[in-house]
């Protein structure tokens, strides 16, 4: 009792110097080297604290409560993670208790945070998390546990809060850019499963692609195929229901959508290239594969545009045709079905049977990179001719040193002259490790790319990052996108949203 009344009168002394409303938590350190900062003995016998090069003493103690504690204006309902080292000498093992006393109009009520075990004379590390409920004030305090009279040091005691998942008060990214070009991201189904990520996306970004959605792994109904090939060889059937959810929330939530892809040599079934649908049997002919192209260009742009009218403003036709090391055509199914001309057919059939308007691309990986370059420009030049293609896309999948800035430029002014607009359309930049500084060469990267893209606005359709943070990247051990986890804001995040 003695103890409560006295902890209340303590209590309203703070009270009338802490903020009325807690608000904008400052992360906390004590190193003890100027003063007790803060810390007081909670006792009303003869506990008294004292500090000596960066570790804080409490002795004459005659209650277990008796104990070092400083007053923190917490949030309610953030996370808070405490650390401190431990030490005593008085005994062979003593227990200890991190606390927090709160008071809520002027009554004072307890609890325990976390408790640990300190041997004779060995600093030991306590670590735990603290959500506090909405209290008038709180104070951390470290009590013993049947230990009432031994003495104890601490040192480095720090509390920090825990950053808000998918934050609010954030400037917006898309906001920033919005009179320069869209800016964008990658979504996957499961992320469409959670309605607070996807409320963060929609914040930030104002155009998505389906990551793999609409891929023809996704979107080809090889079951239905093989039937309807029981009496017509050529006819191809799709479905959505991967893609359904992404884009009914995307509509609803006034997110624009890039699709992606079309034609691929990758996650495409490879039923698709064989007679019967059946990976067993022999390739189709040249003919029978046109066919079920057009098939599946024609259901796929006009299906979605059925579903989602005026939703899909652009569209990837194919993705990643040209050889990294020749610059040539890739080897693929399609070349060895269809033949070289192949993408002008393709792209003949996704002019036709998209909707007027829908920008058309072709989109590739390492596109500075000679002889990538090369081979990518007279393969659009081709295109350019049979009027079908409208944009090139950038996938932008980089290093924070490369390639350099100039390469970049270049290969923009390259394929602008040709008369074709930019997308940039899967960002992302890689970092070698979870560093502060990598961080930072990140963020510099960022801003020299986003500085080149602000100059070719005109020309540039969208900017889009390869996914939404860190551990759901593609690329999650090498943290290469401007958010962390739950949406932390990461250092190119900061500087992306100041404009230069
Ligand atoms: C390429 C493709 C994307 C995606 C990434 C890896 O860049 O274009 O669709 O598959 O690889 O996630």
């Amino acid at each position: 009792m003695k103890k409560i009344v006295s902890l209340v009168l303590a209590l309203m002394l703070i009270l009338s110097v802490l903020p009325a409303c807690a608000e904008g938590f400052e992360n906390y350190k004590s190193d003890f080297t100027e003063g007790t900062d803060g810390w007081y003995a909670r006792g009303t016998g003869s506990a008294k604290v004292s500090v000596n090069e960066g570790v804080l003493t409490i002795t004459g103690r005659d209650a277990d409560w008796n104990s070092p504690g400083k007053d923190f204006a917490l949030n309610a309902g953030r996370e808070y993670s405490i650390q401190l080292y431990l030490r005593q000498n008085d005994v062979s093992s003593a227990r200890f208790i991190v606390s927090c006393a709160h008071t809520k109009d002027g009554t004072e009520t307890y609890e325990n945070i976390f408790k640990g075990k300190v041997k004779q004379d060995a600093w030991v590390k306590f670590t735990g998390k603290y959500i506090p409920d909405a209290y008038d004030s709180y104070t951390i305090y470290i009590e013993t546990e049947n230990a009432a009279e031994i003495s104890f040091d601490i040192r480095d005691f720090t509390i920090k809060e825990a950053a808000v998942p998918y934050p609010e008060d954030i400037p917006s990214i898309k906001e920033v850019y919005a009179s320069y070009f869209p800016v964008g991201t990658a979504i996957t189904q499961s992320e469409t499963r959670d309605a607070k990520r996807m409320n963060f996306m929609a914040r930030q970004f104002a155009i998505a692609t389906p990551g793999n959605e609409l891929k023809p792994d996704s979107v080809l109904d090889v079951a239905a195929c093989k039937k309807l090939a029981e009496t017509d060889e050529t006819a191809v059937a799709v479905h959505f229901d991967a893609a359904k959810p992404m884009l009914d929330y995307c509509r609803d939530n006034g997110v624009a959508v890039h699709g992606h892809t079309l034609l691929w040599h990758n996650q495409t079934p490879e039923a698709l290239f064989h007679e019967g649908y059946d990976s067993n049997k022999p390739y189709c002919s040249r003919e029978v594969m046109i066919a079920r192209m057009e098939n599946y260009i024609k259901a796929t742009l006009e299906g979605l545009e059925e579903l989602y009218p005026g939703l899909i403003v652009s569209f990837d036709v194919v993705n990643e045709a040209i050889d990294d090391n020749t610059g040539k055509l890739r080897d693929c199914n399609w070349k060895k079905t269809v033949g070289e001309d192949y993408l002008n057919l393709a792209f003949g059939f996704a002019r036709k049977y998209a909707r007027p308007g829908m920008v058309l691309c072709y989109n590739d990986y390492s596109v500075p990179y000679q002889p990538k370059l090369t081979g990518i420009t007279e393969l659009l030049k081709s295109l350019i001719a049979d009027g079908t293609v409208d944009c090139m896309g950038f996938q932008s999948h980089y290093q924070v040193n490369t390639p350099n800035i100039i390469q970049i430029e270049q290969a923009f002014q390259q394929i602008l002259s040709l008369g074709v607009k930019l997308r940039v359309s899967e960002l992302d930049i890689t970092v070698t490790a979870a560093r502060d500084a990598q961080f930072a060469a990140q963020a510099g990267r960022y801003r020299q790319l986003f500085d080149l893209y602000m100059k070719y606005a005109d020309d540039l359709l969208a900017v889009q990052f390869w996914g939404i943070t860190d551990d759901q990247s593609w690329l999650n051990t090498e943290y290469p996108l401007i958010f962390g986890m739950n949406g932390k804001p990461k250092a190119a995040f900061n500087t992306l949203v100041k404009l230069p």
